[in-house]
């Protein structure tokens, strides 16, 4: 529904005269209201079963506008109707003379659903280039606001380039104007550089660009959205990665009131602070649903997980810049003689991760290299001490000892991270802060068995009596990695020998 809802201009909200308003009403009400859908009816069906009773349509009508008043609809009209019996539907019911009104079909015909907002000025989304030879280069999309004619100065964004619409192209055919919502092809007076995501906008009226947003967001998927975590995001015509960095508020659907929240759920509606990758060409989703609106995508699955609406930008965004540093990686890097790495062990509790990281440092520290350790165990103790082990917990305690591991990679270092990092998602986040061949995943295979019968801290009995809640490999999963660069068999091999493989593979 949220993904078809944002190009629709009127939504039938359909209840059950014996049941009345439901959570689920309340919810797709504010589904539509967050979508931008301005006009309602609320179609009040199977008044049969309740004797075609004007008091019992009252009382909901009544219910449904206490609830609908703040959510900002331009028209609302309620309808009594049975679909069984077809009363009010294309034709008036003879069964409720007391309704005087349209029936649904007469009304659907005449509403007039014109948007009340005003049109801005022109945008355009580059959603391809057309280059069949030198002399032609077409910018092609569908005009997302405004009107646009030959000759109007126009800009590209992000980069700024300002130059000239030369033609305006619906098919084949060269027009005096174009509007919001044609598709067209587009020859500029320059030879300005656009790509794919890119946006045209009109030079004197530019939307604003930015990679920190204030956003409401819609959570479709069956598993929870955890702060932190890197998702697939699809905005206009551009992909970028994107994190949700804090969760605001859930919104109560009954009562729209703000609850706190750690995770979101299936169907829930929260507002959050969402960091892009990239800078986005963006407007508010009120101002312009092509340029406002958005939608999230596992990165490994591509499950389409949450639709969302930017409402403005954080402005701490544009104060924050890299400081350039002039002794770099690779100046510490020569001064210690080596070639920084990250050597990242994943596996169960107790499947040996520490034993082989601690063996591994013993024998590159004796051959004279800087090396560090981080391990779960110990930094659960200082910088993750308030973390648990929910599912968002265990997400931000792998962002964070990634941050820290590739600051350690920075100062020349080579470090040795043993967490039990469960989720692929966080390995290949992890992976991805580093250059390619610096982050090794070594992944420790010792099996769930073996390690319950060694258990040399004592968890895995009392995981396994129930007395320790989302106990990795019993309770909360681990999802092993498929394309590790090592995979240490250490429950048939001594350290020695796995300490010898992975020395042999980083040399
Ligand atoms: S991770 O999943 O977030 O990467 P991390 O490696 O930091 O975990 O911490 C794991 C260690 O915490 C285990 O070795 C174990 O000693 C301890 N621990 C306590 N409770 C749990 C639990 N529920 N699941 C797994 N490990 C736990």
């Amino acid at each position: 529904m949220a993904t078809g809802a944002s190009t629709v201009n009127l939504a039938v909200i359909l209840i059950d005269a014996r049941k009345g308003v439901l959570v689920q009403t309340r919810r797709h009400s504010r589904i539509v209201a967050m979508m931008g859908i301005q006009h309602v009816v609320l179609a009040v069906n199977k008044m049969d079963l309740v004797g075609f009773e004007a008091a019992t349509f009252d009382a909901i009508v009544a219910d449904y506008r206490t609830f609908a008043a703040d959510l900002g609809f331009a028209s609302l009209q309620v309808i009594p109707l049975s679909g069984l019996t077809g009363d009010n539907v294309l034709v008036p019911s003879p069964n409720m003379p007391w309704y005087s009104g349209p029936t649904l079909m007469q009304y659907l015909n005449t509403v007039d659903t014109r948007s009340t907002r005003p049109q801005g000025a022109f945008r355009m989304p580059v959603q391809w280039v057309n280059r069949p030879n030198l002399d032609f280069r077409g910018f092609c999309g569908r005009i997302a606001a405004g009107t646009l004619h030959p000759g109007d100065a126009v800009r590209v964004l992000p980069s700024g380039v300002q130059t000239q619409v030369k033609a305006v192209l619906l098919g084949f055919d060269t027009v005096a104007a174009a509007d919001a919502g044609d598709a067209v092809t587009i020859t500029l007076a320059d030879e300005v550089d656009a790509s794919r995501g890119d946006v045209l906008v009109a030079a004197d009226a530019p939307p604003e660009v930015a990679d920190q947003f204030e956003a409401k967001l819609l959570w479709m998927s069956e598993h929870a959205l955890a702060p932190g975590r890197q998702y697939l995001m699809k905005h206009a015509c551009k992909e970028v990665t994107a994190t949700i960095t804090a969760i605001k508020y859930r919104e109560d659907v009954n009562t729209g009131a703000h609850l706190a929240a750690k995770m979101l759920g299936l169907n829930e509606i929260a507002v959050v602070n969402l960091s892009t990758s990239a800078p986005l060409v963006f407007e508010p989703y009120a101002v312009n649903q092509t340029l406002g609106g958005f939608i999230l995508v596992d990165k490994l699955t591509f499950e389409t997980v949450g639709a969302g609406m930017i409402e403005f930008a954080l402005r701490r965004a544009n104060n924050i810049h890299w400081q350039a540093l002039e002794i770099n990686k690779a100046t510490r890097a020569a001064q210690k003689h080596q070639t920084p790495r990250c050597i990242w062990f994943t596996g169960l509790s107790g499947s040996g991760k520490s034993t082989l990281a601690n063996l591994l440092d013993k024998r590159l520290f004796a051959e004279g290299r800087h090396t560090y350790i981080l391990d779960g165990d110990n930094v659960r103790h200082g910088l993750n001490r308030n973390l648990g082990f929910t599912e968002a917990d265990r997400v931000e305690n792998i962002r964070r000892v990634a941050e820290v591991a590739r600051l350690m990679v920075d100062a020349g270092l080579i470090v040795l991270v043993s967490f039990i990092s469960p989720f692929a998602a966080e390995r290949a986040m992890a992976r991805s802060l580093f250059e390619s061949g610096e982050f090794i995943e070594v992944f420790v295979d010792t099996p769930f068995d073996e390690c319950a019968r060694r258990d040399v801290k004592g968890l895995y009995a009392k995981a396994l009596r129930g007395e320790l809640k989302n106990f990795t490999g019993l309770d909360s999963p681990y999802e092993a990695p498929t394309h590790p660069e090592v995979r240490l068999l250490a429950a048939q091999k001594t350290s020695e020998v796995c300490v010898d493989e992975l020395l042999q593979t980083l040399r």
